[in-house]
């Protein structure tokens, strides 16, 4: 009997690879397009696995419900696993993910955010579109000898890193394990924060990196900084963002996570009427750009999301081998 697949938030484009690699495979997928959530569990019933992403919820009650409809393997199609209660799972069954898929395509989109900041391509790019070719409040800056502060120098830090220095930045990180190979100078995040031209995120969230970037840090920062964020939203404290950006005490911010995405994000809201105020607020700034968590959507990386995923799925069933799984006992969570 084929093993049954239950895919939740699935969109069109997860669809093309999974369908490609699990011809090699046979499991029998149901791609639905409802979050996994306490209102959707039940539909995971009669299915062996749950295939999820990022703004899916997996807490303790979902988990319940999961374990009732005797799920045996739940398999992250992402890196993050801030959304799932490792603690309650962790012993009962196992939970995989896809630690790497293509750091470049997080760092390059961080980079390609950055460049439209600095540079005013969103602006500019309306106005052309206009034959409107002035080029007043343009005015960017260089980022050839900037300093560049990396938050968290990971798989994604350290390709985030490798393009600033191509940009002859000088960089200052952050990180509990410090990669000396890397050739950049580590220091505290205040000393950072304070330095920092441009500031990037590229570390987990967990209960103690929540709000990392908290009012009091924001007002560390240089009045003419940039925030970029690809991470989690909820590393940055979204309201303190907005008061600092709003009271030029912080040069600008580029978002690809915010920490109330999860109703929004993935989906047309242009018809809808937006009640987050924070939101409206930070999208309406002309120093802002707000992406909607795209940064992990390349070709390449939805090619290897597809193939650890299902080989995971494979490996464990064939074997019991769990090479990807996250537990509270290995990870901070
Ligand atoms: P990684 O595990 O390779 O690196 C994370 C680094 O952060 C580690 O070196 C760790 O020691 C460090 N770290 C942990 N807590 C920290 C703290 N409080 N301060 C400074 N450093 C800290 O993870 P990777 O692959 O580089 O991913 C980083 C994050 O990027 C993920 O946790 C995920 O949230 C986010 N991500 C976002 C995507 C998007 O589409 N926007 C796609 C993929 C990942």
């Amino acid at each position: 009997m084929a093993i049954k697949i239950a895919f939740y938030d699935t969109k069109p484009y997860d669809r093309v690879w999974f369908d490609e690699y699990n011809k090699e495979y046979g499991f029998e997928i149901t791609y639905f397009e409802h979050k996994l959530n306490n209102a959707t569990a039940r539909t995971s019933s009669g299915f062996d696995v749950v295939c999820t992403f990022v703004n899916d919820t997996l807490d303790a009650e979902v988990l319940q419900i999961l374990l009732d409809n005797h799920i045996r393997l739940i398999a992250l199609r992402c890196a993050g696993f801030n959304n799932v209660d490792l603690k309650f799972i962790c012993d009962k069954i196992p939970v995989v993910r896809v630690p790497a898929y293509s750091p470049n395509s997080v760092a390059e989109h961080a980079i390609a955010m950055l460049l439209t900041l600095v540079r005013n391509l969103q602006h500019a790019y309306v106005r052309t579109r206009e034959f409107n070719f002035s080029l007043g409040n343009l005015i960017g800056f260089d980022l050839h000898g900037k300093t560049v502060g990396v938050i968290g120098t990971g798989k994604i830090g350290r390709a985030f890193i490798s393009i600033c220095k191509g940009f002859g930045m000088k960089v200052l990180a952050v990180d509990g394990f410090q990669d000396d190979s890397l050739g950049v100078e580590y220091s505290d995040l205040d000393t950072v924060l304070r330095n920092a031209d441009v500031v990037s995120l590229h570390c987990p969230l967990t209960k103690d990196s929540y709000h990392m970037i908290s009012r009091e840090k924001l007002a560390m920062m240089k009045s003419s900084a940039i925030l970029i964020n690809t991470s989690r939203g909820a590393l940055v404290d979204s309201i303190a963002l907005a008061d600092a950006i709003q009271t030029k005490k912080l040069g600008g911010a580029a978002l690809d996570v915010y920490e109330e995405e999860s109703n929004l994000f993935y989906e047309d809201n242009s018809f809808s009427i937006i009640t987050d105020d924070t939101l409206i607020r930070l999208i309406s700034m002309p120093n802002v750009l707000v992406t909607s968590h795209q940064a992990f959507l390349t070709k390449e990386a939805l090619q290897a999301i597809a193939a650890t995923t299902l080989k995971s799925v494979n490996d464990y069933f064939t074997d019991g081998t769990v090479e990807n799984s996250v537990c509270y006992k290995t990870v901070k969570a």
